[in-house]
């Protein structure tokens, strides 16, 4: 695992940014596996910048999302279909059809989620997955004591998890209980893996998944099993490494 200790929040987005634009640049129709949340904004916010500079051609990249909330429409402001349009799509003038995400709101919930690896497949597999960590050290939704071979499926939203996403909405009972989310084996089968982490919040977790064992206990240790992973992380998120 490559581990990129930057000065602060901007660097972390420039340099994990490259990673992304290099991708882009070896295949104009290159697989981007997005992330939502707050750490990848600044990433997304460089690439947008980028493409508004002429300096980068995004209109052939796919991009496929790491999760979804379960009950919410896509229409809702906060389902992730929603915050990938708003966050990714408009800012970097993509194709919002381009941008696949699971359907949360499917009648058959395992279907759905056994269409949307096929999808992934189909797609040729993902050149590159952007991730965030959660406090519990989870990636996409992958709670504490997740399979480290799991598919996409539909999970339990751990209570630490709705606490901290209860920020994005009015009342925190309104934070779904069930996301269907890229398994770990999912993950792991992306060609690239760039996980961004900033503030002092995920230093505990940073350190599970750095230097911890591999367990399931902190799910972002399985970064340690693949070939090109890398962490960015500002001062702050890499302060409990040793
Ligand atoms: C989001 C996702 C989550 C977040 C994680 C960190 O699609 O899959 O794993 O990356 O919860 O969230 P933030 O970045 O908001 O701290």
């Amino acid at each position: 695992m490559k581990v990129v200790i930057l000065p602060g929040a901007g660097e972390v987005a420039r340099v994990a940014a490259r990673r992304i634009a290099e991708a882009v640049r070896r295949r104009r129709d290159a697989v981007v596996g997005l992330a939502t949340g707050s750490s990848p904004l600044g990433l997304y916010a460089e690439l947008a910048r980028q493409v508004a500079a002429g300096e980068l051609d995004v209109s052939g990249v796919r991009g496929f999302a790491l999760d979804e909330y379960v009950g919410l429409p896509p229409a809702h402001p906060q389902s992730y279909a929603s915050v990938l349009r708003r966050t990714v799509a408009e800012p970097l003038g993509l194709d919002p059809g381009r941008v696949h995400v699971p359907d949360g709101c499917a009648a058959d919930l395992d279907a759905a989620a056994a269409g949307y690896e096929r999808d992934i497949r189909a797609a040729g597999g993902i050149d590159v997955q952007i991730l965030g960590i959660g406090a519990n050290g989870h990636i996409g939704f992958n709670e504490p004591t997740s399979s480290l071979s799991s598919r996409t499926r539909i999970k339990t939203l751990a209570p630490r998890t709705r606490a901290d996403n209860a920020r994005f909405f009015a009342f925190p009972e309104e934070v779904p209980v069930h996301c269907l989310t890229q398994g770990l084996g999912t993950i792991l089968e992306a060609r690239e893996l760039v996980l961004v982490a900033q503030g002092e919040a995920k230093a505990d977790a940073v350190a599970a998944a750095v230097e911890g064992p591999l367990s399931s206990m902190c799910p972002a240790s399985v970064l340690q099993l693949h070939p090109r992973a890398g962490v960015y992380l500002d001062e702050a998120a890499a302060a409990r490494l040793r």
